[in-house]
């Protein structure tokens, strides 16, 4: 089973970080919101290096 992001858009405060470094899973969704558009669109290396990039630590793994 491939792990599945999770984004915390309340937390999410638009840097866009991860749509640089990911962008077949994460768009931005409106000015200053990310969002997942396919959460199985990249590996699960590219996809934690989202997650690591993140400045606020908005996006983590489904249990
Ligand atoms: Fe938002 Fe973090 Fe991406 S702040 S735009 S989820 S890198």
């Amino acid at each position: 089973m491939p792990r599945i992001p999770y984004l915390d858009a309340d937390a999410c405060i638009g840097c866009e970080t991860c749509t640089r470094i990911c962008p077949k899973v994460f768009h931005m969704v409106s000015e200053h919101k990310a969002g997942i558009h396919n959460p199985c669109g990249d590996s699960e290396d590219k996809i934690e290096e989202a997650m690591d990039s993140c400045p606020v630590a908005c996006i983590t793994w489904q249990d």
